[in-house]
């Protein structure tokens, strides 16, 4: 028998134990998250940004005592096929609780059928194809769609640089390019602006000499140019058409955004106008100090995927210490409830059809950077 004060010692060593022991680290949840990104090949700059902001986010997140992540990289070499093979063995051999991935929308859109079936959780920070969400109700996105990018640059077009009469090319290999340029179309005729020609002027990915087309193009005298390509082929059509003597804007959307485009366009890239998720000379607290933060870590300013996967695992892992249990149907449930998270791209609201609701920046692209025009709400 242990008499009071001997009990109360008891009890005092034990509470004492009791809060050394980390409890907080047995209440965390441990999750094993896959992430599918193009690390290597056409866009691989997408992929090195969006884990370089996953990694910085990912330091926060582990040491918040919540939830501990365990990332699995995954590259999808920037090809659709490597994607699904990618999203496959993530759920197969590496049990993952959730994807986050990828970038261009052909590649989400080749995995995220794969993850619907197994009834995984996956969210992409990037993907603004409307069709991606439409998979199925375990998809879902922290980005705004190419409905809403779209309408917003048709506008910045007709209404704010006065252009009336556009050419458009379109990357014929990408979902993306195809999508965007459908909503751009649309709004700018309605807004009363004229198209020179009804049919797509295009090209494919990997395409290096773009002048016969440029040229064709040139002889139908546009003011102004919507190009919602990629980086790669955007860099090149840019210094080719300057070549050339073609000197109005040209106008693009979020695949413009990557630090590669000014290495390859060079002084070309002057004068260009493209929609994006965020400005790293935004006025705004949370930007500044996540700028900061991102130059001490990698020597460079962060272009939108950096910012766009951190907060995608941010939004990722919010849920994840929200949800009821780690179980797949408890974890897309708390994803999809995610309302006003105050991110670096803004605020996210996860809408009945599981896209995010969020305003749109408007940039000049520059030879040091891209810059802050406008932003525009939903
Ligand atoms: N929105 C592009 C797509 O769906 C991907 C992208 C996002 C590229 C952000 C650059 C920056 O294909």
């Amino acid at each position: 028998m242990i008499n009071k004060s001997q009990l109360k010692k008891v009890l005092t060593i034990g509470a004492l134990a009791a809060s050394l022991t980390p409890l907080s680290i047995a209440a965390k949840r441990e999750v094993k998250v896959g992430a599918v990104f193009p690390m290597t090949g056409a866009v691989a700059t997408y992929g090195q940004e969006s884990v370089n902001g996953i990694k910085l986010a990912l330091k926060k997140i582990n040491a918040e005592g919540k939830v501990h992540i365990n990332l699995k990289i995954e590259d999808n070499k920037s090809e659709p096929q490597e994607s699904a093979n990618a999203v496959t063995k993530l759920i197969t051999s590496d049990n993952v609780d959730a994807i986050i991935g990828s970038v261009a929308s052909s590649n989400t859109l080749a995995g995220a059928p794969i993850a619907q079936t197994n009834k995984i959780p996956l969210l992409t920070p990037a993907s603004t194809n409307e069709k991606v969400t439409m998979t199925g109700d375990f998809i879902s996105r922290t980005c705004f769609t190419d409905a809403f990018q779209g309408v917003v640059m048709a506008k910045f077009a007709y209404e704010k640089l006065n252009k009336k009469k556009m050419a458009v090319i379109i990357d014929n290999s990408s979902d993306y390019s195809k999508g965007l340029s459908k909503v751009f179309k649309a709004k700018f005729k309605e807004l009363g602006g004229k198209l020179v020609s009804e049919e797509d002027f295009a090209y494919i990915q990997k395409d290096t000499d773009f002048r016969s087309l440029l040229r064709k193009i040139k002889r139908t005298k546009p003011d102004a140019i919507f190009l919602p390509g990629y980086y790669t082929e955007v860099g090149l059509i840019l210094k080719q058409a300057r070549q050339m003597g073609m000197n109005m804007p040209f106008l693009g959307g979020d695949g413009w955004d990557s630090p590669t485009l000014q290495k390859l366009a060079g002084k070309a890239v002057s004068g260009n106008y493209i929609s994006s998720h965020f400005a790293p000379d935004d006025k705004d607290e949370r930007v500044q100090e996540f700028v900061k933060e991102y130059k001490a870590e990698y020597g460079q300013n962060p272009g939108a995927m950096a910012a766009l996967g951190y907060d995608g695992i941010l939004v990722m892992a919010d849920a994840i210490a929200k949800a009821k249990s780690t179980k797949n149907t408890d974890i897309q449930a708390a994803i999809l409830a995610t309302k006003e998270f105050v991110g670096v791209t803004g605020s996210i609201t996860i809408d009945e059809n599981r896209n995010a609701k969020k305003s749109a920046v408007v940039l000049e692209t520059t030879p040091a950077g891209n810059i802050f025009n406008s932003k525009v709400n939903p």
